[in-house]
């Protein structure tokens, strides 16, 4: 049985690798944002702004206990999951953990092109963006150091580099 969960900041690239990854093992696939968006008809960003966050961190630690119990998945989880509750520890628990880790240039550039709502960076200028990536990065981070594996992918954004990263993760876990 296989279990990988893919953690890191927004942007850093979680459902392309984690997609293409599950493809690549012939493994399901799931993003717990969009998991969430189906089970509660409801996209996350109307949930922040119509329950507020804590109740979204709150669905978003039940619905993690759901998709954490299948098997032979990939999951990406939201960049904020890991840092709630004792979520990273269950997350160690059921899978493989994967911190995905990317400079905070890379993730401004990558979330300036997103086509996806974040409710946490909604109306930022560049510079309050890139300020606000630094200093979640401050908090968050600690979290996403206690994934079993660290893979650096700052440099992953076109075909080439996602095969790479893939290969990289192949490698890291003898699949
Ligand atoms: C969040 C990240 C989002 C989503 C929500 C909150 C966060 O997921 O769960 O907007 O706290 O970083 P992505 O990391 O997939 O954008």
């Amino acid at each position: 049985m296989i279990r990988i969960i893919l953690i890191g900041y927004m942007g850093a690239g979680k459902t392309t690798i984690g997609r293409q990854l599950a493809m690549t093992l012939g493994l399901q696939f799931y993003d717990l944002d969009w998991y969430i968006e189906m089970r509660y008809h409801k996209k996350v960003s109307e949930i922040f702004a119509e329950e507020g966050e804590e109740h979204f961190r709150d669905l978003e630690r039940r619905m993690l206990h759901e998709v954490a119990e299948f098997e032979d998945v990939v999951i990406s989880c939201g960049g904020g999951t890991p840092c709630f509750f004792d979520n990273m520890d269950y997350m160690n628990q059921q899978a493989e953990t994967i911190y995905l880790k990317i400079e905070p240039e890379v993730l401004a550039m990558h979330l300036k092109m997103g086509r996806t709502v974040r409710p946490l960076i909604l109306g930022k200028s560049e510079d309050e963006l890139l300020q606000y990536i630094k200093d979640s990065l401050v908090v968050r981070e600690p979290y996403y150091m206690k994934a079993k594996h660290i893979l650096d992918v700052s440099l992953m954004d076109n075909f080439e580099k996602i095969a790479i990263t893939i290969n990289l993760i192949r490698e890291r876990l003898g699949l």
